[in-house]
């Protein structure tokens, strides 16, 4: 899937409407028990909310990388906290009818929105760009690597370096610039180079999370492991169908 339908698709919070991810669409949907009565207030919300999206794989998808405990937790209770925090974030500063790309490059976010918003979009992509059926790079991707990097090992020993040094948590990312231009950045919290709080912006096509809850489990102390082995299950076709 393409930038622009990416964005196209991507969730809003629409009174009246609910419109899921690209990445999720309707297996996300949690339909509720027959017997189970939803209460007008609790429907008028859901339909003014951003959803979770499901992942394309199982929990247990990544047994040599990213352990199942892991995964269910940091899908589950994390990037569903973030969710619903920013939902109702959002209720309380009345903002509706944006796309989170549209929320996130606003002038000005409130905190809550900042970090929930960044927390919901950042993980969306993450889930997005892994893969247990990792086939390389295409062509034209591995050459827009290496006339931007040098090399293909330039450029993940970069990315890699650019997770690693983070201090605390936060992001490692790569971005295509205006001018199509591939750059790698790192971001603090749960901020990303959409913002304009960001050091450097741009468009971003790949984010690693680089926060412990990421990792800890498996690899505890050595983030450099993690970065190393997660880097081996990125979806590249969909890096590169990022790209404009
Ligand atoms: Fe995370």
């Amino acid at each position: 899937m393409n930038k622009r339908k990416f964005l196209k698709n991507t969730v809003m919070a629409t009174t009246g409407m609910t419109v899921v991810p690209s990445l999720v669409l309707s297996s996300c949907k949690t339909e509720p028990k027959k017997e189970e009565t939803v209460e007008p207030e609790a429907a008028a919300a859901t339909a003014t909310s951003f959803v979770l999206p499901p992942l394309p794989y199982g929990y247990d998808a990544f047994p040599d990388t990213i352990d199942a405990m892991t995964m269910e937790i940091h899908h589950s209770k994390h990037h569903q906290g973030y969710t619903n925090k920013l939902n109702a974030a959002l209720k309380e500063a009345n903002i509706s009818g944006k796309t989170i790309e549209e929320i996130l490059t606003m002038d000005e976010l409130p905190t809550a929105i900042r970090n929930n918003g960044g927390g919901f979009y950042n993980h969306s992509l993450y889930w997005d760009i892994l893969t247990p059926g990792n086939e390389g790079m295409s062509e034209t991707l591995a050459t827009k690597i290496t006339e931007d990097f040098g090399s293909e090992e330039a450029f993940k020993n970069e990315l890699a370096t650019a997770g690693a040094k983070r201090f605390g948590s936060g992001w490692a990312w790569v971005c295509q610039d205006g001018d199509k231009k591939l750059h790698i950045c790192s971001t603090p919290n749960q901020d990303n180079p959409l913002m304009k709080v960001a050091e450097q912006m741009g468009t971003p096509i790949l984010g690693i999370d680089v926060w412990e809850h990421a990792y800890y489990l498996k690899y505890q102390n050595k983030r450099g492991d993690y970065l190393q082995n997660i880097i081996k299950i990125i979806n590249w076709d969909k890096v590169g169908s990022r790209m404009s």
